[in-house]
C-alpha cells in the first residue's frame, strides 16, 4: 500500500501518525515547529486523507506495515522517533513491538493500550455498517466531534473545530469502516508494554474523555523509561488544541534523546 505523506525539514526523522478519522493535517503545527531541526514525515494512514481506502478491516499491525513500507520507500532504514495520537498510537505500539529496531523513541499521545470491550467493539461494527449504508459520516460526525475536544476549546477557540469536521467529512466510508473494524480487533497491549524499552513520552490532555488521564498515567507507569506529560485544558486532540504546550514538551523530549547516527 502506497501511503500519501508529508515530508518536511531535514535532520533526525520524526514520524507522526494521526488519529481516527482524521489525516496528517492534524499535525500541521508540529510540522512547523519541528521541521527546522528534524525531518518530519506525516503519512495519511490507509483509508484516510489521500491514501487508498481498500475494503476489509485495517488491523493496527497492517497499518504499521504500511508505515514500514513507506520508510523503506524513503530509504530510512535507521530507527526513527515515532509518534501517534489515539489510533496513530495503537499503530505506533504495533510498530514498536513488531519492529523495535525501527524505533529509537516513541511518543504516545491521547491513546490507549487496552483492547475494546465487547460492547465497544459491537458499537464500532454498528457505526461501520451505518456509515457504509449512508455512504458518508454525516450522521456520526457530531457525536464524534463532541468527544474530541475539551469543552473550553468549543467555547474559547471554536475556529479549531470546523477544519477537523471538514477532514472527517472527506474521509471515505470504506476507510472509516476499515479503521473501525481494525481498531475493534486490536489486542490488549498491556502485557507487552514492558518490552518497549526505548525512551518514551506519554502525553495526555487532562480533559480527554476517550483516553483518560488515569489510564494514560498507568500506560506510562508500565513502560520502563517513559516520561509523562499532561497538557492542561486540552482534550483528545492535545497537539492540535494546545500546540504550544505540546510542542515544547515534544521538543524538550527530542533534545534529551541520546544522539544517534
Ligand atoms: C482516535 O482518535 O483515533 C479514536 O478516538 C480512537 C478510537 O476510537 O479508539
Amino acid at each position: 500500500m502506497k501511503l500519501s505523506y508529508g515530508d518536511e525539514g531535514t535532520g533526525p526523522a520524526v514520524v507522526l501518525l494521526h488519529g481516527f478519522p482524521l489525516d496528517r493535517t492534524m499535525w500541521d503545527a508540529q510540522v512547523r515547529a519541528l521541521s527546522p531541526g528534524y525531518r518530519v514525515i506525516a503519512p495519511d494512514l490507509r483509508g484516510h486523507g489521500r491514501s487508498p481506502a481498500p475494503d476489509g478491516a485495517y488491523t493496527m499491525d497492517q497499518m504499521a506495515e504500511d508505515v514500514v513500507e513507506l520508510l523503506d520507500g524513503l530509504e530510512i532504514q535507521g530507527p526513527v522517533v515515532l509518534g501517534g495520537l489515539s489510533m496513530g498510537g495503537y499503530v505506533s505500539l504495533a510498530l514498536a513491538l513488531n519492529h523495535p529496531e525501527r524505533v529509537r523513541a516513541l511518543v504516545l499521545t491521547d491513546t490507549r493500550a487496552l483492547a475494546d470491550s465487547p460492547e465497544a467493539a459491537a458499537a464500532r461494527e454498528q457505526t461501520a455498517r451505518a456509515v457504509l449504508k449512508a455512504g458518508g459520516l454525516d450522521d456520526v460526525i457530531e457525536g464524534m466531534v463532541a468527544r474530541l475536544f475539551a469543552r473550553s476549546t468549543f467555547h474559547d477557540r471554536p475556529a479549531l473545530v470546523p477544519p477537523i469536521q471538514d477532514v472527517m467529512e472527506r474521509t471515505s466510508p470504506m476507510g472509516v469502516a476499515g479503521a473501525l473494524r481494525g481498531m475493534a480487533l486490536r489486542p490488549d497491549r498491556r502485557p507487552r508494554l514492558k518490552e518497549i524499552t526505548c525512551p518514551t513520552l506519554v502525553v495526555v490532555g487532562d480533559c480527554d474523555v476517550i483516553s483518560p488521564l488515569d489510564e494514560m498515567k498507568a500506560l506510562a507507569d508500565a513502560m520502563p523509561g517513559a516520561r509523562f506529560q499532561v497538557i492542561r485544558g486540552a482534550g483528545h486532540l492535545s497537539p492540535y488544541e494546545s500546540p504550544d504546550a505540546f510542542n515544547s514538551a515534544l521538543l524538550e523530549f527530542l533534545k534529551d534523546l541520546p544522539p544517534h547516527d
